[in-house]
């Protein structure tokens, strides 16, 4: 299954300006938009963003009031608050490098573990399961699980799952061709 998924995104990925590279400050500044934001509506303000603050030590400069004009309209304002301090610790404390541990990535205000996989798996191709409900959707219908996704336990066993099926697979292209199959099919 996991061959064939991969096959398939890298025939059918949706053109998202996010994935042009798997820089992790690109990565990461589209997961936060993405958090609890539509693709379509996040792609003009990630374009702007992107564009205004070239990379993590650019945007450690900027004021939060600037920050924040660039956020307008996007909601949960809380986000670019942490994008800001983030790019700062980053700066301090990396040197301006994204840091590729994903505990030290999990530490990082504002992200948890959904982001921290998504950011590991995409950047740095490691296989760290980047679990949300549309993956909790698809891996119980797959394996017919019967159990309510909304249990703790239920989450635990999809996530032992995604862990196996990240075996032996590029984990960036598994990770997206679950985004992509809940997103467009499942
Ligand atoms: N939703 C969350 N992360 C995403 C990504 N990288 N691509 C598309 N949709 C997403």
């Amino acid at each position: 299954m996991q061959k064939e998924l991969v096959l398939w995104y890298e025939e059918n990925k949706r053109d998202f300006p996010w994935r042009k590279d798997n820089d992790p400050y690109h990565v990461w500044i589209s997961e936060i938009m993405l958090q609890q934001t539509t693709t379509d509506a996040v792609i003009p303000y990630y374009n702007r963003f992107i564009e205004t603050y070239k990379d993590i030590r650019s945007l450690s400069l900027a004021s939060l009031d600037d920050v924040y004009k660039l956020w307008e309209g996007l909601g949960y304002y809380r986000r670019a608050k942490h994008i800001l301090e983030t790019a700062k610790i980053i700066v301090e404390k990396y040197n301006g490098e994204f840091p590729d541990d994903y505990n030290e990535i999990l530490s990082l205000k504002g992200i948890g573990t959904y982001t921290a996989g998504a950011i590991s798996s995409i950047s740095f191709l490691k296989p760290i399961p980047a679990v949300d409900g549309n993956v909790l959707r698809i891996i119980s219908r797959y394996e017919m699980i019967k159990d309510n996704i909304a249990l703790a336990s239920t989450q635990k066993q999809i996530n032992e799952s995604v862990l196996k099926y990240l075996k032996d697979i590029n984990p960036s292209s598994f990770n997206q061709g679950l985004m992509d199959l809940g997103a467009t099919i499942c």
